[in-house]
């Protein structure tokens, strides 16, 4: 039944540019604020802006696209709010006319009422020009935060990495499907597949160089995408006024919350210790759902790595070794990218600090730059231990012993 399911899925799903970016004019107050968030957070105003905002009804929002337009335009408008001023005057309470209908729409998604991967990257974008290309050039953010040019260059390469992972999602339920006819050659040429698109989700991430600078990524933008779990600035979390009287916690917005690589661990059965797997399981409930039930399928599946080790055929055992052996250079890829984006503009924001007057020099380092998150990551991990220890054990599945979690055992 699992395995029915997995054939049926078409992975166009993942992505899900909206097509539609108005909402119905009775919703125009939040479109309104959120396509000016940079301006009026420059204006020290959003905050005021929003106590204005009239509280709407969201029961007429019924369509998925138009709830999940309405949930980046919300969660836009509420990181504005609550980093503002950066760390310097935080609020603990998000007011009703926001929380209410954010948590309302939220709950329909079966989405956290914080801004996600999915609002941020996989809602967020549309084409210039309709009849053009998915070129990074023909595509434009529908919303935006602070950060200029380097936001949308963040978000939409991290789209262009997700559009270059689809061959290889697709080639899942293959492999699946040649493992359970036990048809080598079939999971043979679905790894191959895999391969090839994880070489080209790293050409694409590699695109990150080119369209972020790392100071506007550390310095500005940065806080607009954390959270309130974990977050030493704010160890209470947030108030949704209105919903719940008692603080709540969510993590901040991370491509940890991308079901493409947890499809293709699960696919692979590599599995994380237990700290990292802990962070990166509760990164799965800032999916949308349907992203979460199919790495839940996949990982319900016989087990590839266990078909791989009992045929002991040499060309599959090497497709499989290949297509981890990209896995780890993806992962590799990314530990580079977080130390250029997060690990040296840190070391020198630091550095700028002790020099004292010496730091007006690099306005945008010491900004607004949020010294509780300098080691952690926007999920609130501990960064590069936690990146080292997931691509170690990438690394090892095939030399770690079987664990059955991931095989169909009786
Ligand atoms: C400037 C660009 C990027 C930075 C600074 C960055 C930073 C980070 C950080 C700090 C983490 C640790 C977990 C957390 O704090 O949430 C993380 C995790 C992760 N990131 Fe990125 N990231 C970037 C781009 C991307 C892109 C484009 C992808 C691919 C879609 C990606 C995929 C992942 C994944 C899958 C994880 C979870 C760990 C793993 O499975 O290896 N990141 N990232
Ligand atoms: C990962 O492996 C490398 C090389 O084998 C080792 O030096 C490092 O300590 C390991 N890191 C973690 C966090 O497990």
């Amino acid at each position: 039944m699992t395995f029915t399911f997995l054939r049926c899925t078409c992975t166009a799903f993942f992505i899900s540019g909206l097509l539609q970016r108005e909402l119905p004019p009775y919703f125009q107050p939040w479109m309104d604020i959120a396509g000016r968030v940079s301006e009026l957070i420059s204006e020290h105003s959003l905050r005021s802006s929003v106590h204005e905002l009239p509280l709407l009804e969201t029961d007429s929002l019924q369509s998925h696209r138009e709830l999940r337009l309405a949930h980046l335009a919300l969660s836009i408008i509420t990181m504005g709010y609550v980093w503002q001023e950066g760390e310097a005057d935080l609020v603990k309470v998000l007011p009703q006319n926001l929380a209410i209908p954010f948590w309302e729409v939220s709950q329909k998604l079966g989405l956290p009422p914080i801004l996600t991967h999915a609002d941020g990257v996989l809602a967020n974008w549309r084409k210039t020009d309709p009849d053009g290309s998915m070129d990074i050039e023909n595509l434009e953010l529908l919303f935006s935060l602070p950060g200029g040019k380097s936001v949308r260059g963040f978000f939409l390469v991290t789209l262009l990495v997700e559009l270059a992972a689809v061959p290889g999602l697709k080639a899942i339920p293959e492999a699946i499907g040649g493992v359970y006819d036990g048809d080598v050659s079939v999971v043979n040429k679905a790894l191959d597949v895999i391969s090839q698109a994880l070489d080209s989700m790293k050409e694409a991430l590699k695109l990150m160089h080119d369209y972020v600078d790392p100071s506007i990524f550390y310095g500005v933008m940065r806080i607009f995408l954390s959270g309130w779990k974990d977050n030493p600035s704010m160890p209470d979390g947030l108030v949704y006024e209105g919903v719940q009287a008692e603080p709540m916690e969510f993590s901040g917005g991370s491509a940890a919350q991308s079901s493409l690589l947890h499809c293709l661990d699960e696919l692979l059965g590599i599995k994380h210790e237990e700290k990292s797997g802990a962070f990166l399981t509760r990164m799965r409930g800032y999916m949308p759902p349907f992203h979460k039930r199919f790495i839940e399928h996949i990982s319900r599946s016989p087990s590839l790595r266990d078909f791989v080790l009992k045929q002991g055929d040499e060309s599959l055992t090497e497709a499989f070794e290949g297509c981890v052996d990209r896995l780890v250079a993806f992962r590799n890829f990314h530990i580079n990218v977080v130390s250029r984006f997060i690990t040296i503009p840190a070391a020198r924001a630091r550095q700028l600090r002790a020099n004292g007057p010496e730091s007006g020099k690099e306005p945008d380092l010491v900004g607004k730059a949020p010294t509780a998150l300098e080691e952690r990551g926007t999920g609130g991990s501990g960064i590069m231990s936690f990146l080292k220890e997931v691509r170690n054990q990438t690394k090892n599945v095939l030399k770690t012993p079987s664990t059955t979690k991931n095989g169909n055992d009786p």
